[in-house]
């Protein structure tokens, strides 16, 4: 019985039923009173003699199932380990992150606006007045009876940090937009920008230049170039929009630059006069330049993503390579 034993919990059982309180050895040295007086002392010594090798053999039995644990009991080496997962920063957030540090080493702090704006803030504040053709290429959400829509840029920002702050300022504001676009592999009805202003009494297009250079080289590289294209923002004189040297094919020409060499990157521009007006700031005593960049456009440069819809799906497998 004992050698059958095949796990801890069945040795005990055989162990109660010779060693027990109530087990065959107790039963045996209890009956010797009942015996004649002469076989009393041999049963009683042989009865502690049986009992000894008993326990000898139950205490080595106890050990030999120790050493030969049963499958359950072994730990199994080649078990793959239980990964635990650590969440992680959206790669849009990181990259949010990312710009607002570079800015920062350049004297820009960060101020938030809301999502739900005003005709005043998204449109008219700055200097585009209902009937503007501008309106018609910046598709708005408008919210219950059109009092309220959903910002379909940063620039709202520049209004409401100029109506609180008075310049020297220099401030960049992250956040979400929203445009009535047809998703598509480059197109969302939401996405990111990040607004920057600055405003002083001799602030210049040169300015505007040096910190966006700044900005290039910390974020994509020293080889990256940069150039200027004329272009219009109602909100800027003399507006410009941005590209940098395409970083797939530095420049040489690929499907992702459409062979140009260049992509488009963020607007720009100095400041326009009427919008200072706007906010009670004298646009002959103060000059500020602005820009905007789009936060999906530059991750998917940077990273290689080729899908804009990849930030908003919440695949793991997507986010977990940014962890
Ligand atoms: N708000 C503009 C856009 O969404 C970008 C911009 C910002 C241009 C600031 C000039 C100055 O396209």
């Amino acid at each position: 019985m004992i050698l059958e034993a095949s796990n801890q919990k069945d040795l005990e059982t055989v162990k109660n039923f010779y060693l027990g309180r109530k087990g065959k050895i107790a039963d045996i040295i209890k009956n010797i009173p009942a015996l004649p007086e002469n076989q009393r002392p041999l049963i009683g010594k042989e009865a502690n003699v049986i009992k000894q090798q008993i326990a000898a053999l139950i205490s080595r039995k106890q050990v030999d199932l120790a050493k030969n644990l049963t499958p359950q009991d072994k730990i199994d080496v080649t078990l793959p380990p239980n990964r635990s997962r650590l969440g992680g920063l959206h790669p849009i957030t990181q990259t949010i992150n990312e710009i607002v540090k570079i800015f920062e080493h350049i004297g820009f702090c960060v101020v938030e606006g809301p999502e739900i704006e005003t005709d005043y803030y998204n449109f008219q504040a700055l200097n585009i007045p209902e009937g503007h053709p501008a309106r018609d290429g910046l598709a708005t959400f408008y919210l219950k009876d059109n009092d309220y829509l959903l910002r379909s840029q940063t620039s709202t920002v520049q209004i409401r940090i100029m109506q609180q702050v008075k310049p020297p300022l220099r401030a960049l504001s992250p956040g979400r937009v929203f445009r009535p676009d047809n998703l598509d592999a480059s197109h969302s009805f939401m996405f990111h920008q990040i607004e920057g202003l600055a405003v002083d009494r001799t602030t210049n297009f040169s300015h505007l230049k040096a910190s966006l250079a700044y900005f290039v080289e910390k974020f994509f590289g020293p080889k990256t170039g940069m150039r200027f294209r004329p272009h219009y923002f109602p909100f800027t004189e003399p507006s410009a929009e941005m590209d940098i040297s395409c970083i797939i094919c530095s420049g040489q020409g690929c499907s992702v630059c459409g062979r140009k060499g260049w992509l488009e990157i963020l607007g720009a521009g100095m400041v326009h006069p009427n919008v200072f007006k706007e906010v009670d700031i004298d646009p002959e005593v103060f000059q500020g330049y602005a820009f905007g960049l789009g936060i999906e456009r530059i991750a998917m440069l940077k990273y290689g993503i080729d899908d804009i819809r990849l930030f908003a799906n919440n695949d793991i497998r997507f986010l977990e390579q940014f962890d």
